[in-house]
């Protein structure tokens, strides 16, 4: 068995541009979902899956992101002295339960590209990768990464990727994962036959669409390396995957099972339904926001 896994890449480089102008000057991973930031559930997600070193890649414009996870001494203080342990405790995502790291991707060379910034953080280990815009709603929202995980180092694999079920209509959007029969069991490893990204309107092989968490060898980074460029200029994460099983090599699709479900924030639709949700979900919040949206459902 393989060491367990201690490091996370969470890509949040992209421009946001399907969200302006509420991206104008903030990135897209720190509008809020509910009471947090987007990329705080995927951190503190991280954090439950004892994801200990977290590289998070950014770009220009999210300097935002490295003080929302850096102590706050003043801040404290006046808490402390104000005596308000709710809003105390609420700030416990930022004392030691990850280190963080950061770098830039200065370009915007795709998913793929951003990924591979995390090579020397990775060094011979093996990582897992959260997207940065997407969030993964459950009771326990870190035991499908745990799980991913555990299934990982049983089978040596060379990478696991989450997928769901998406409407036909809506693969071209994704990644869309291939697999031997029709319908994988949810929740276990099932062998990957192929992947292909945003295959275009009509042509889409499955409707299993890639979910934004993965489990990787470091075999994923020399397919990176080998990766070429798509027609816009990306190098794209879901083609060193495709390398991969070309190689040969051992690649898992894990449908997620009931009761999870992977919500993204890349355009007003899809934020507006993460926030809904989650606000109805709100330990603190959720009973007054489920009475508002009674009441106002008799307007509609
Ligand atoms: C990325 C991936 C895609 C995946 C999607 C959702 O696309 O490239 O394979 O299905 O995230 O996890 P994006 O949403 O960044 O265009």
């Amino acid at each position: 068995m393989t060491q367990l896994i201690t490091k996370a890449i969470v890509p949040a480089a992209g421009l946001g541009t399907r969200l302006l102008p509420a991206t104008k000057s903030q990135p897209k991973e720190m509008l809020p979902v509910g009471r947090k930031p987007i990329l705080q559930h995927v951190v503190e997600e991280l954090q439950a899956a004892a994801l200990r070193q977290i590289l998070i890649i950014t770009g220009r414009r999210k300097r935002v992101i490295e003080d929302h996870f850096d102590a706050d001494p003043q801040l404290v203080a006046a808490l402390k002295q104000a005596g308000n342990e709710a809003m105390l405790a609420d700030l416990d995502y930022i004392e030691g339960r990850s280190r963080f790291f950061y770098t830039r991707q200065s370009t915007p060379k795709g998913l793929g590209h951003a990924v591979s910034l995390g090579a020397d953080f990775v060094d011979s280990d093996d990582c897992v990768v959260a997207l940065g815009d997407s969030l993964i709603a459950a009771q326990e929202p870190a035991s499908l990464l745990r799980a991913m995980m555990k299934a990982h180092r049983q089978l040596k694999a060379a990478a696991i990727v989450a997928v769901e079920k998406v409407p036909l209509e809506e693969a071209f959007r994704y990644g869309i994962v291939s697999i031997n029969g029709a319908e994988p069991p949810p929740g276990e490893p099932v062998v990957m036959t192929d992947i292909v990204e945003k295959p275009p309107w009509g042509t889409a092989p499955t409707t299993l669409a890639v979910a934004a968490r993965y489990v990787f060898s470091p075999a994923i980074f020399e397919a990176l390396d080998r990766t070429l460029p798509d027609k816009r200029g990306e190098i794209q994460l879901t083609d060193a995957i495709r390398l991969l099983i070309h190689k040969g090599e051992p690649v898992y699709a894990w449908l997620l099972p009931p009761g999870q479900r992977r919500y993204d924030v890349g355009n007003f639709e899809s934020y507006f339904r993460a926030f809904i949700d989650f606000a109805l979900a709100d330990e603190r919040y959720g009973y007054l926001v489920r009475k508002y949206i009674k009441a106002k459902a008799y307007e509609l």
